[in-house]
């Protein structure tokens, strides 16, 4: 996730553009840059670091009221000076700012430099500017529909030409892109809350669309040139809810973005036709990756849950024994580390100081090998890591964890699949199975979503009003639940308890009396009919019961009192649909109590010390 401004009008374009991005900060914040058109020169000023780092790098006003800028949260490329956005072509007749991920970029970048080009940046973007360049023949907007058609993935761009003054070029493509509509001025921003303080009035951008913008007026066009219309949006939201997309809390927003989030982190990891996994970013060798003999997965909270359910899916491909371990206990406990051990640390933030000190550890006892699952690039274990696996979720700004999860998930799946191809195990065989359920994932986890008015209703009449709740499952739906009550107790202050559904008679069962909440769930085939034999049994003691179970189960509705369903997917990737419902649970109670769901009481986002 990045973000973008674009202003062309009568005001400082400068000023506009370092506005605009101090509102997308939440997009990312790695490193920033602008271009400002001015007497035949589209002027460059981008650095590393925060926004205030490019507002102190620029000594010298940009003059001029046409520009484009953006604030960068990398994915292709570390952060640096050379990889902040905009980018340009060989003489700097074009610059290009970015949302996205340009999939097929390497082939085109491998074409483009065997035709001359000279590439500045480890991007994916700079193909853009260099493609512009070599199709141009003096006309910007023609050469913008032929660049597009070349490309593959994901992209919101903004584009300016040296040659073409007064103009700028908006396309949108599964990276969100709106246009503010001025009096003499025109706004192009990934998101409303840049262009608020300016005006209310808005086109937003369908997939497959582009604009054509001056000072005086936007025109609309297909990706095939074909001109459009579209009816105005009118802003009515606070420039406060405006950050959060028109949400009530960031949280239910970054729950609301897991599709994408889900889809970003898949993006080029299979291969076309879905018969490998492509985690080209790991260099683990085929020969050590073949003397692996065990593998510790090490992280805090949420993303040790993770871990548990990539134990499994580790374990399940490759029969390396895998043991999950809280990394506040591992740093202390000795670990048996040998040179014949991966160790994997997840992290969202990737400063989390137990995991940090966890990861040190176990490279002192040298082991063969650091993989980091992180949501944040050059974050310190991103760094100090042999490998990293970036969750493309986009910065996840409330306390609670939710589309970090999801996508650590789907990145501990494809690692799973990656070893399992190098050592030639029998999993691998499965490997085309999987890339088509995970394909389908994004769409699935949409359809959970729909449930949400029924979880609110239950969050909001039963569960909000109790004190204590238990969640059981078997096998991974007790990794699953195991998160969701972290969820629960952690947003709502509801004592929350998650038990191995078989584990419940030989003690938790004491607990269960009349009316108390029980999330069942219920995803696990060969463990079904175990599972409802335990909520059998909380029934009996009269306990209410909410499961979470596959669509199509008729039986199920004959034991809970209330039933969630997800739609069908392979059993071991049911966790990351299953997790949607729990974390919407938690959030409706949280609301319900008026607390704080973004900041909760006693807790932090980063947990950097001790
Ligand atoms: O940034 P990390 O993934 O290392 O953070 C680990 C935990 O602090 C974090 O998952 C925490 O448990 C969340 N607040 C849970 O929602």
């Amino acid at each position: 996730m990045c973000g973008i401004v674009g202003y062309i009008g009568h005001r400082s374009a400068q000023e506009v553009l370092l506005r605009g991005l101090s509102k997308l900060e939440y997009r990312g914040y790695d490193s920033a840059g602008i271009s400002v058109y001015n007497e035949g020169d589209l002027q460059v000023q981008k650095v590393l670091g925060r926004l205030v780092a490019l507002e102190q790098h620029i000594q010298t006003p940009l003059i001029g009221g046409q520009g484009i800028g953006h604030t960068r949260w990398a994915t292709h490329g570390r952060p640096s000076d050379d990889n902040a956005h905009p980018h340009s072509d060989c003489s700097g007749r074009f610059v290009v700012v970015h949302n996205g991920i340009i999939e097929n970029y390497q082939a085109l970048r491998e074409e483009l430099t065997s035709m001359g080009h000279r590439f500045q940046s480890q991007t994916d973007t700079e193909v853009v500017a260099h493609l512009v360049e070599e199709l141009y023949a003096g006309d910007l907007f023609t050469t913008v529909i032929q660049v597009i058609a070349r490309l593959e993935g994901a992209f919101a761009l903004g584009i300016m030409a040296k040659e073409e003054p007064g103009k700028l070029i908006a396309v949108r493509k599964a990276s969100p892109l709106v246009i503010g509509l001025g009096d003499g001025e025109n706004f192009i921003a990934s998101d409303i809350p840049a262009i608020l303080e300016y005006t209310r009035e808005t086109y937003i951008l369908d997939d497959g669309e582009m604009a054509v913008i001056t000072k005086d007026g936007v025109d609309l066009f297909t990706f095939a040139g074909v001109p459009i219309s579209k009816d105005v949006f009118h802003v009515t939201w606070d420039a406060v809810s405006a950050e959060k997309g028109g949400f009530d809390h960031f949280m239910l927003k970054e729950i609301t973005e897991q599709p994408t989030a889900i889809r970003d982190t898949l993006t080029s990891r299979i291969s076309p036709d879905g018969s490998r996994i492509t985690l080209n970013e790991i260099n683990l060798t085929d020969e050590v990756a073949n003397t692996i003999d065990r593998i510790h997965i090490v992280a805090c909270g949420t993303s040790y849950h993770a871990g548990l359910v990539g134990k499994a899916a580790i374990e399940n491909l490759t029969r390396i024994p895998v043991n999950v371990e809280i990394a506040s206990e591992y740093r202390y406990c000795e670990p048996i580390v040998t040179d014949k051990t991966l160790v994997i640390v997840i992290s969202q933030s990737g400063e989390t100081a137990d995991t940090l000190a966890a990861m040190r550890e176990a490279k002192s006892r040298g082991c063969a090998r650091v993989i980091a699952i992180t949501n944040v690039v050059g974050s310190s274990i991103a760094r100090e890591a042999d490998d990293v696996i970036l969750t493309l979720a986009g910065p996840e700004i409330s306390v609670a964890s939710t589309k970090a999860y999801t996508t650590q998930l789907i990145c501990l799946y494809l690692l799973a699949g990656h070893l399992a191809q190098v050592r030639h195990s029998e999993g691998a065989n499965l490997i085309p199975d999987i890339a088509q359920a995970l394909r389908a994932l994004p769409e699935q986890a949409e359809q959970v979503l729909q449930t949400s008015a029924m979880i609110e209703k239950f969050a909001r009449t039963y569960a909000a009003a109790k004190e204590d709740c238990f969640f059981i499952g078997r096998g991974l739906d007790y990794a699953v639940a195991l998160e969701g009550a972290l969820k629960l107790k952690e947003i709502s202050y509801i004592h929350a308890e998650a038990y191995a559904a078989g584990e419940l008679k030989h003690g938790a069962l004491a607990l269960i009396v009349e009316g108390i909440p029980v999330i069942a769930l219920v995803t696990q085939d060969k463990l079904y009919e175990k599972t409802v034999s335990n909520i059998v049994e909380v029934k009996a003691r009269d306990a209410y019961v909410l499961a979470l179970a596959w669509e199509g189960d008729a039986e199920i509705h004959k034991h809970a009192d209330e039933v969630i369903t997800i739609p069908r997917t392979l059993p071991f990737l049911a966790p990351v649909l299953a997790v949607i419902p729990q974390q919407l649970l938690a959030y409706y109670a949280s609301v319900a109590r008026g607390n704080d769901v973004d900041k909760p009481r006693n807790l932090a986002k980063s947990v950097t010390v001790e």
